[in-house]
């Protein structure tokens, strides 16, 4: 290997030409000012600052000059890559303000945005139904009564008067939560008898005969259960509102009056009503209650009328039972009925709900899906 030459001419050593190390930097200096990103000018640094560099292997071929070269190839490779440097320090600053920039755009919260959109809670489309009857007969001097769901078996059935075999007892229908206390067929009094949930709200009117002073007029809405499984028109919980007077010379025309008055109420005057003879052991005698159809009154039973869905083309829908209250039932109360007279009337909130809205699957009442209870808006 050769020693430095004194004769050495560094202009003639290619990479250390001036020409040539202007062209290193200003291709250096290029590719820096093109970097787009920090990716990208971290390629460039590699590229042109790094340890392969053209420029840095250049500035290692300067020990190879003779000593006077030195110190001019020195100079200008050193200028140059002072120059570079200088370059990505800028270039670095700008691509960092500019990443700094666009985290700004994109993760910008707006502090102004409304924090407190969630939606409001609205009460049950059943509760509001039921509040809403209730409201009627409050109207009319009623007082709301309640009961308990897990209900003994002596006020759900036997003073209803339902005898010991009666088949509404069956297990099929009542939901038992205890058996008799004392063997026996669960008759006799509330503290003996079984347990049950309530299958109706007419165990009400015994807890308010027994406890309220007469007359006596109340309404009480309420959960019941049934073992019924569930289906379009069956709920095994559903909800009742029961009516119940007692006074002196109450007849069945008093009921035929109220409930005339609650159908105009709720589903608007002009809508007649009709009673046909039932049968309920609470009450005697016993009807049910039906009322002209609000959808068709009555034109789908006429020649040439459109069918109606809401009636089945009947012309009327049943709304309730009722019936004046049987003797029996007073009795059992402590109630003369020789000076008292009683009437008392039930009916289904679901199915009032349904009547009343064209609603025809009972399970959208129960399964709380809020696209169902928004249509019947958001009533706190
Ligand atoms: N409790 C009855 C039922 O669940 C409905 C009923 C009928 C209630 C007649 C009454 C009445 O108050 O008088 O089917």
């Amino acid at each position: 290997m050769s020693g430095p030459s004194s004769n050495y001419d560094p202009v003639e050593v290619t990479p250390l030409s001036p020409d040539e190390v202007t062209r290193m930097r200003d291709e250096a200096i290029a590719a820096i000012n093109a970097a787009a990103d920090l990716g990208q000018l971290k390629a460039a640094r590699i590229a042109h600052a790094g340890d392969r560099a053209p420029l840095t292997l250049a500035n290692s071929e300067i020990g190879a000059l003779p000593p006077q070269a030195r110190a001019e190839a020195g100079k200008r490779v050193g200028a140059a890559r002072g120059a570079v440097r200088q370059a990505l320090a800028d270039r670095t600053t700008e691509l960092e303000a500019e990443r700094d920039q666009q985290v700004l755009l994109t993760e910008t919260v707006d502090v102004t945005l409304p924090w407190d959109r969630r939606p409001a809670g609205a009460r049950h489309p059943v509760t509001m139904a039921a509040d809403r009857l209730s409201d009627v007969f409050v109207a009319m001097g009623y007082e709301v009564a309640e009961g308990p769901e897990v209900e003994a078996e002596w006020y759900n059935f036997d003073a209803l008067n339902f005898p010991p075999d009666h088949p509404a007892r069956e297990s099929q229908d009542t939901l038992f939560v205890a058996g008799p206390k004392e063997a026996g067929d669960g008759s006799g009094d509330p503290g003996h008898s079984g347990v049950v949930l309530r299958t109706h709200t007419s165990p009400v009117q015994i807890r308010a005969m027994l406890s309220r002073p007469l007359p006596l007029y109340v309404v009480s809405p309420g959960r019941c259960f049934r073992a019924d499984a569930l289906d379009a028109t069956h709920s095994p919980v559903f909800h009742q509102i029961e009516c119940l007077a007692v006074d002196e010379g109450l007849t069945m025309a008093d009921l035929r009056g109220v409930i005339q008055a609650f159908v105009d109420a709720m589903f608007g005057e002009g809508l007649r009503t009709r009673f046909r003879p039932d049968y309920f052991p609470f009450t005697e005698p016993s009807g049910d209650v039906s009322m002209e159809c609000h959808v068709c009154r009555g034109a789908s039973t006429r020649a040439g009328g459109e069918p109606c869905r809401v009636c089945r083309s009947q012309g009327w829908i049943e709304i309730a039972g009722c019936g004046m209250v049987n003797p029996r039932v007073l009795i059992a109360c402590g109630i003369d009925p020789g000076r008292y007279t009683g009437f008392a009337f039930g009916l289904g909130i679901e199915r009032t709900l349904m009547i009343g809205h064209g609603v025809t699957d009972i399970r959208d009442t129960t399964e709380g899906d809020v696209r169902f209870s928004r249509a019947f808006g958001t009533e706190i």
